[in-house]
């Protein structure tokens, strides 16, 4: 992130309006360049921010884990076949998990995402051009802003936390933690042994007891041995049922409006 971060002060704030003009003009020219708006590519992408980002970066540029870009396997890989047997087994002593359930359409899908961020790093340096956001925005923020107050207003408030969450955040990033948020603080809700439910921020849970730091600040223990019942809230899940419902037009759309937050 450290390299993103610096080319978004030296390039994005000036730059990225022009460079997302160049790219946009590159893509309408050029009906092939469209890779990354293929739907094999939009729907690997949705599967790499969720399940590969976190060691590999937003844009598979490598963070924890390698940068596949550069990747001699990924570079042999033909639609998925190289990736999938990888994905079937994992590394597990070097740190990569296996994932067996993506193989199969999935694992195609992100090496289809993969393969054409590759596409897109050669024309974005053909165009003498490093940073990829540009090329992200290239949707339309009225119509971003419309689906916007439909879908996503009700959790984020553009004038409240969604505040210059554009400013906060370089374009790959915000598109990673659009589809594949962070969760926030974990909460959840004990059931009591009389009837009731207590909800708060949990503070330790384990088999035997609960923590909860209450709406009022107060922290409370609960023992499952009294017949307390704890559930963790799944924040995300919310995010999580959205995915399928995104069209690409979407993502594009609601991404270039996230961009007018700054
Ligand atoms: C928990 C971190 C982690 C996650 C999650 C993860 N990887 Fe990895 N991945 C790694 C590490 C670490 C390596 C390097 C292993 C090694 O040194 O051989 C690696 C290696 C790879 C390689 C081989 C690169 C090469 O040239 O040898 C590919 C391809 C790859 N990962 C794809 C993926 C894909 C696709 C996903 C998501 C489905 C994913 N990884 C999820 C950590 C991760
Ligand atoms: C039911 C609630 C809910 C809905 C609806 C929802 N989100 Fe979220 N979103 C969350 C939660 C929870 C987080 C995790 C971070 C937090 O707690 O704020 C999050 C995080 C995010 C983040 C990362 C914020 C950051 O600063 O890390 C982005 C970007 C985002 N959501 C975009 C969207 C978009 C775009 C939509 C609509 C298409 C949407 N969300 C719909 C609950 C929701």
């Amino acid at each position: 992130m450290g390299m993103a971060a610096g080319r978004r002060l030296g390039l994005v704030a000036g730059a990225a309006l022009l460079l997302a003009t160049a790219l946009a003009q590159e893509i309408s020219r050029n009906p092939k360049a469209d890779a990354l708006n293929q739907p094999e590519v939009v729907r690997g992408r949705v599967l790499f921010q969720t399940n590969c980002a976190g060691c590999h970066g937003p844009n598979a540029g490598g963070g924890m884990g390698p940068n596949l870009l550069s990747s001699s396997l990924v570079r042999h890989d033909v639609k998925g076949d190289e990736i999938s047997k990888l994905l079937q087994v994992g590394r597990l002593e070097k740190g990569m998990p296996a994932f067996p359930q993506l193989v199969g359409p999935q694992s195609e899908d992100i090496a289809a995402f993969v393969h054409a961020r590759i596409d897109a790093g050669m024309r974005a340096s053909a165009l003498g051009a490093s940073a990829f956001g540009g090329e992200l925005n290239v949707g339309d923020a009225a119509t971003g802003k419309v689906y916007f107050q439909q879908h996503c207003q009700t959790c984020h408030d553009p004038a409240g936390s969604f505040r210059g969450i554009a400013s906060r955040h370089d374009p790959a990033e915000l598109e990673g933690l659009m589809l594949a948020p962070k969760p926030g603080k974990p909460t959840g809700t004990v059931s009591l042994p009389g009837g009731g439910t207590v909800h708060g921020e949990v503070l330790h849970a384990d088999a035997f007891t609960t923590t909860l730091r209450l709406p009022d600040g107060s922290m409370r223990d609960f023992a499952a041995g009294d017949g307390s019942r704890f559930t963790p809230d799944d924040p995300l899940r919310a995010h999580r049922d959205l995915l399928p419902g995104y069209t690409n037009v979407d993502i594009h759309n609601v991404f270039a409006y996230l961009e007018t937050l700054r």
